[in-house]
């Protein structure tokens, strides 16, 4: 079978940009993108300085595929029908109540998709697992795919994303290894070829691995908990330098150049934020409870508790830093988002921080190149954040700097890193707890 049509239910950050890179190398290909979201796919498919994910690149390859062989839709029926192969690339966020709240994956969407899945397709499909799902959910997907359609044959992959928001299209170029989970049955495999025919027009054979379902759902919970291990190790370490007058950054070079460990992923910061992490985190330590595994799920939980660690000793030490009459005094806060190049404040840590400053009466002035001010606003109305009234989001860097006591940097953005100010500077970066440094005049 040739495939010439593919569906992709989910048009957030992974939906989008993966969909855009296939359809770019893959032009014989139709590819509907469709969401729920109708006001979503209305974005996609209008202005593209405006588009509902900033990724560097990726405005250039939709003005390239859009409505040639990348279409935006809201008609899911349609779609789901006309397709061979369906990438499920919802959201699956950590559950708020029920069984496992604060801890499992909410499915709620992946369930609706699978029954979406079920009611519309007429013929045989390949289903793929495209959001990141606690291991032996392929076969939850099943079940609800044969009580609810007899009549065709659907085909299960695991096919985790790996790409990191604001380096996406990067990463979906020159993936580090494509990971493909499929059933060890003739339909499996025929299904499994499919999606390596696709990849392999543009990632190299040799990192495209095949395992079995279960390894490929289980690895990728598992590399996201050890990338996040790698930054509470080093966020840990930096509380151990400030007591001891070793340095972070010396610290990081240092471990970083046994090649064993090597150097990525060992940068000092605020505390890791995005939507991932966390919830990815704690779905480990969800699984490894319910598999009676206590001691590996306390060994994960860690991870999340030095990184809320992380984050209030940050704001506690700007708390300390500007003294008794914290109501008189203005913190500019530069960077909202959970890292720079992205429009994403999912669990960012400038959001954390912020709270907590609003809350002993600080005031604030937010500064985020990509971020919307009403994002900023909902964000901390979401966490129920106090006095927020205090907070002002301004349009330039320098608009922040004005007649502030203190700066906070909160992500790596180039942008950020020649300012002048003559207000005390902590920097999310890493040196930030060396209360004399300073950018500028010193205090
Ligand atoms: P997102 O919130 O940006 O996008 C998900 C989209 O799915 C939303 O637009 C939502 O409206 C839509 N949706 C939800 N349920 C639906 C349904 N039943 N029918 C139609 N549309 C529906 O999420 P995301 O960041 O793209 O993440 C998607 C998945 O990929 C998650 O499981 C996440 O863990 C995983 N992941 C994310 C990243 C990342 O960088 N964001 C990277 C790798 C993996
Ligand atoms: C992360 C992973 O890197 C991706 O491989 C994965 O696909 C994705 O999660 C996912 O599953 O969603 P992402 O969260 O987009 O990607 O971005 P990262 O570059 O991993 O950064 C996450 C957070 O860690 C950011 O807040 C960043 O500032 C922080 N970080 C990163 C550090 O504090 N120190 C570092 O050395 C690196």
């Amino acid at each position: 079978m040739t495939i010439n049509n593919i569906c992709c239910i989910g048009a957030g950050f992974v939906g989008g940009p993966t969909m855009a890179v296939i359809a770019l190398h893959c032009p014989e290909i139709k590819i509907t993108i469709v969401d729920s979201d109708k006001k979503k796919i209305n974005t996609w498919n209008g202005n593209l300085d405006t588009l509902p994910v900033y990724e560097p690149g990726l405005s250039s390859i939709i003005e390239k595929v859009r409505n040639k062989n990348l279409f935006f839709s809201n008609d899911i029926p349609q779609a789901i029908d006309n397709a061979q192969i369906i990438f499920m690339a919802v959201n699956t966020p950590t559950k708020k109540s029920g069984k496992g709240a604060g801890m499992a994956a909410d499915l709620t969407n992946i369930i609706s998709c699978a029954k979406d899945i079920a009611r519309f397709s007429k013929s045989d499909k390949i289903v793929i697992e495209k959001s990141t799902l606690p291991v032996r959910t392929a076969e939850k997907i099943k079940e609800i795919l044969l009580k609810e359609n007899k009549e065709v044959n659907f085909e299960i992959i695991s096919n985790p994303e790996f790409l990191a928001e604001g380096t996406a299209i990067n990463d979906l170029f020159k993936s580090d290894r494509v990971l493909i989970g499929g059933e060890d049955t003739k339909s499996g495999k025929i299904a499994v070829n499919q999606l390596i025919k696709i990849y392999s027009r543009w990632i190299p054979r040799e990192k495209i691995l095949t395992t079995n379902v279960w390894s490929s759902e289980l690895s990728k919970l598992a590399s996201n908990a050890m990338l996040a291990q790698r930054i509470s190790s080093i966020n840990s370490l930096s509380a151990l330098c400030e007591k001891t007058g070793a340095d972070i950054f010396e610290l990081s070079k240092a471990i970083g150049m046994d090649k064993r460990i090597g150097p990525h992923f060992l940068n000092p910061s605020v505390g890791f934020g995005g939507s991932c992490f966390q919830k990815d985190i704690l779905n480990l330590v969800y699984l490894s409870k319910f598999y009676g595994l206590d001691e590996v799920a306390e060994y994960w939980h860690q991870i999340v508790k030095i990184n809320d660690y992380q984050k209030t000793r940050f704001a506690h030490k700007i708390l300390k830093t500007l003294g008794k009459d914290l109501k008189s005094k203005t913190v500019g806060v530069l960077g909202w988002a959970f890292k720079k190049n992205t429009n994403d404040s999912r669990e960012s840590a400038s959001i954390y921080i912020s709270k907590m400053l609003l809350e002993k009466g600080v005031k604030l002035k937010v500064f985020d190149p990509l971020v919307e001010k009403s994002k900023v606003l909902s964000d901390l109305k979401s966490l129920k954040a106090k006095n927020t009234e205090n907070l002002i989001v301004s349009n330039t860097i320098s608009q922040t700097l004005d007649q502030v006591d203190l700066v906070a940097i909160m992500t790596e953005s180039e942008e950020y890193k020649n300012i002048k100010t003559e207000a005390l500077v902590f920097d999310g970066r890493g040196i930030y707890f060396s209360s004399d440094y300073t950018i500028g005049k010193p205090k």
